[in-house]
């Protein structure tokens, strides 16, 4: 038996409660609100949510500033909102999972302020300390042009602490253990709660050495370890997802060989190349990501994206490839980030094209692994250039053309989309509902698709013989073979679908999307035809097909 983990075979939602739907008045999202939305979600095809930081905190950082972990900011509810909303999603099949920011705190936390009042305090050790300026303290900043440094004097304490981020983000130090007792406490009353997993922020910066000042020191993936026991022994299906934007061949590491640590990773390196293919039309460095990709242990999954909430981050492309994807989606300054990325939604950055949005988010779908959506994406939402660094992606959704896009009967803490293609008028759930043809429903569509293809998020890959501007990539799974194929350029081609993996001999290759059947020539190839920008799902012998080897009989039929 080959157990069917329900992270191996879900879809996302990835949301901030700030942002979803506000149900009193006040200007912000809250629990009730998107508690109201869940019957959406849950017709949408999602699996689980992912919510963004709800914990108290002064926002300096969107909620990744937190204050007190074991609290729910009052503005979006309380505890017993959070745990109806666990319930309400039980009750509706959607797991619940959310961030977990254990790298830092906000510098209002408890634990901060008593670790600058009283240098003898047990609090003071939570956090990296230093007497004199470190000589590395203007190197390492993870948002250059707006962060000014990695390590800030506190007059109180009178001592510099290190910040991998913002100054007012203090990191913890997870070398003493009394802070990792302390996480695990956080992790287990969560649990308790009701969510399923953690979108656990910012993973190689918690387990870095480095700001730690031990010498020759390993990173902490022990802790991860220990993390995942945790989870484990009290709620047995319960995962971890790892921000960590690092090279695949490092990933293991977080998976643990064993596959002991992190359950899922999200993949940033095939997330940029997939944006490379798109801008350029070569999927060749995908492909690559995608061959580095393999060897996971039998429990870790990856998850793939296509836009978050952050820039969408292409600083590990080769310069000549970032070059091509900043000119094609970002080519204006004030649409790229700290240098490294473009704060851009997704539909206008492929210029509001249905044809390449499908495309996009195709291959997105068809990626080995999980896949993670933004809300709004769902309905092609834009951005707001005006508002200021990672902002201009988190406006608030845009639900209907009633007043505030539907979103709120106040006054919005943060501007809707008003003007313009992407204003709420234009592009709402509303609109998108009653049209059969619209992207909302499309998306429905697809996801549903998805999900009745477990070998993409099970099974084994291979990346079929094909031209660079085609991606063909064919799934085996429990008998069931798929194959998807993607045509990056914006003409009509022909395609042949040769040496499928395991001994298909005589049968048709049926599209999910159309229900065509394709029967193999003499030499048990395929013709296709792909559309500019086309995208093609194929189950050989059709969904409906119950054994393998079997044609499903036309009606009628003998
Ligand atoms: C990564 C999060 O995605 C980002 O939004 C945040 O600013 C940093 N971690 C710091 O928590």
């Amino acid at each position: 038996m080959i157990e069917q983990r329900w992270y191996k075979n879900t879809v996302i939602y990835s949301l901030a409660i700030e942002s979803f739907l506000d149900s009193d008045g006040d200007g912000v999202g809250d629990f009730a609100g998107l508690m109201n939305r869940l019957d959406y979600l849950q017709g949408l095809g999602v699996g689980a949510i992912w919510l963004a930081p709800f914990h108290p905190s002064p926002r300096k950082d969107h909620g990744y500033d937190v204050v007190d972990y074991y609290g729910v900011d009052g503005r979006y509810g309380s505890h017993g909102d959070f745990v109806e909303f666990t319930h309400a999603c039980r009750t509706r099949g959607i797991r619940v999972m959310m961030d977990l920011v254990l790298n830092h705190t906000s510098d209002e936390h408890p634990w901060f302020q008593a670790a600058i009042a009283d240098p003898t305090s047990k609090y003071r050790d939570y956090y990296i300390w230093a007497d004199k300026k470190p000589a590395d303290a203007d190197k390492g900043m993870v948002f250059p042009g707006v962060q000014e440094s990695t390590w800030t004097y506190n007059r109180k304490a009178r001592a510099w602490y290190y910040h991998k981020f913002f100054e007012f983000q203090p990191d913890l130090n997870i070398a003493n253990p009394q802070v990792q007792a302390e996480l695990l406490k956080i992790v287990a009353f969560w649990l308790e709660l009701g969510v399923s997993g953690f979108r656990m922020d910012a993973v190689p910066f918690l387990i870095a050495a480095d700001g730690i000042h031990v010498q020759g020191a390993e990173p902490a993936f022990h802790f991860l370890r220990r993390i995942r026991e945790l989870a484990q022994w009290r709620k047995g299906d319960a995962v971890f997802l790892a921000e960590a934007n690092i090279p695949p061949e490092d990933c293991l590491q977080y998976f643990g060989e064993a596959g002991d640590r992190l359950h899922m990773m999200f993949n940033f390196p095939v997330n940029q190349t997939l944006f490379y293919a798109l801008a350029s039309g070569d999927t060749g460095p995908l492909r690559e990501k995608l061959e580095a990709s393999r060897g996971l242990p039998e429990t870790a999954q990856w998850a793939h994206f296509l836009r978050n909430h952050d820039e969408l981050d292409i600083g590990r492309l080769p310069d000549d490839q970032r070059a091509k994807v900043f000119a094609k989606f970002g080519p204006d300054e004030d649409m790229q980030l700290y240098g490294r990325g473009i704060r851009r939604r997704l539909a206008p950055m492929l210029g509001g094209d249905r044809r390449r949005l499908e495309l996009a988010y195709s291959l997105m779908l068809t990626m080995p692994g999980t896949p993670v959506i933004r809300y709004g994406d769902e309905i092609g939402m834009g951005d707001d250039l005006t508002l200021p660094e990672r902002d201009a992606a988190r406006t608030p959704m845009q639900w209907s053309n009633e007043r505030n896009s539907g979103f709120t009967q106040g006054v919005p803490e943060k501007p809707v989309i008003s003007e313009g293609p992407y204003g709420y008028r234009s592009v709402n759930v509303a609109l998108q509902r009653a049209d059969s043809d619209s992207l909302l429903n499309w998306t429905e569509r697809m996801l549903r698709m998805r999900k009745e293809l477990p070998e993409i998020g099970h099974g084994a890959y291979t990346i079929l013989p094909a031209p660079a501007h085609i991606l063909a990539m064919c799934y085996v799974f429990e008998g069931k073979v798929s194959v998807f194929v993607h045509n990056l350029l914006e003409e009509r081609i022909d395609f042949r679908v040769e040496q499928l993996p395991q001994d298909c001999t005589e049968r048709s290759l049926v599209c999910i999307q159309t229900d065509e059947r394709i029967r193999p020539d003499k030499t048990g190839c395929y013709d296709l035809v792909l559309e500019p920008s086309g995208y093609r799902w194929f189950r050989l012998g059709g969904l409906e097909d119950m054994i393998a080897g079997d044609e499903p009989q036309a009606d009628g039929g003998a």
